[in-house]
């Protein structure tokens, strides 16, 4: 499973970049206002850390408008993956932009019947929300194996990234289902390396090595 990292926090793409974690990176206009930066200049600062997909969202609701914004997005780097709203809009932009060779990455993905669409759309990456349907009491996870099934039953070659990620638990189900590719914010990635039995084991190690006295340097 791919991991992209859903953040515009240059620090903390870098970090996760030097241990081989980051395979692309998702902002949306949340994220972009949150950094405080402006979209083109934090957008090609990001591209120029990874080579994977770095999506960057279209604010316009109309298609021409939304064509327009993706174009212009489409060249700040030749990682671009432009993000569209799965709204008729946002098909029309993802069909016209996929025709010309942009990758696209189609958010807001509420639904099985939404992800069918994306996929005859031409999409490169549909994303699922997973948290936003737990919030409301809904099976985000069952989402992802339910779209599986469906790129699967016809294979579809959209990319099933699964997005709104809030908990380690939600990367490896990911993983065990088999989405393609899961964004998640840098702190849920770095809650994954954590287990209470590693920690209570490195101390007893510790401890051993103070006692014997082993130096290796
Ligand atoms: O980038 C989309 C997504 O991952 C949003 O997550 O936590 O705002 O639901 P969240």
């Amino acid at each position: 499973m791919k991991f992209f990292v859903d953040t515009a926090d240059i620090d903390q793409i870098k970090e996760l970049h030097s241990y081989g974690m980051v395979d692309g990176v998702t902002t949306n206009p949340s994220i972009i206002a949150k950094s405080g930066r402006d979209i083109f200049e934090v957008t090609e600062e990001i591209c120029k850390i990874t080579d994977g997909p770095v999506s960057a969202e279209v604010v316009a609701l109309d298609f021409e408008t939304m064509l327009a914004e993706g174009r212009k997005l489409a060249k700040i780097a030749d990682n671009i993956a432009v993000k569209v709203p799965l709204t008729w809009a946002g098909l029309q932009t993802c069909k016209a932009l996929s025709d010309e060779g942009t990758m696209v990455n189609v958010t807001l993905c509420f639904s099985a019947n939404q992800a069918l669409l994306a996929a005859k759309a031409g999409a490169t990456f549909i994303s699922p929300f997973i948290g936003r349907l737990d919030d409301i009491n809904l099976d985000g996870l069952e989402l992802i194996e339910d779209i599986r099934t469906i790129y699967d039953n016809y294979g579809y070659d959209t990319q099933i990234l699964a997005a709104s990620i809030r908990s380690a638990n939600h990367m490896s189900e990911c993983a065990k289902i088999g989405a393609d590719v899961a964004t998640a914010p840098p702190a849920v990635i770095k809650a994954m390396a954590s287990h209470v039995l590693t920690d209570k084991g490195l101390a007893g190690f510790m401890a051993d090595v103070e006692k014997a006295g082993i130096k290796i340097l």
